[in-house]
């Protein structure tokens, strides 16, 4: 994969994959980078939102 590109992967029954350099803007303003890939939760049970903390597997998430 080109360094350059980032690409969105959707786990079976798991988090959304978001692969590159990513920027993310939180909800009270503050900003953070992730390099390479961040886990974003998909089930809405994680407790560190917006990403996954692996909760997905406890309560058997389907998706
Ligand atoms: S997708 Fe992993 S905790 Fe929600």
């Amino acid at each position: 994969m080109d360094n350059n590109q980032n690409k969105i992967e959707i786990a079976a029954n798991g988090p959304i994959l978001v692969h590159g350099t990513i920027e993310i803007k939180h909800s009270n303003g503050t900003v953070e980078t992730k390099e390479k890939m961040v886990a974003l939760c998909r089930c809405g049970a994680s407790t560190t939102k917006p990403y996954c903390d692996g909760t997905h597997r406890k309560i058997d998430f389907k998706g």
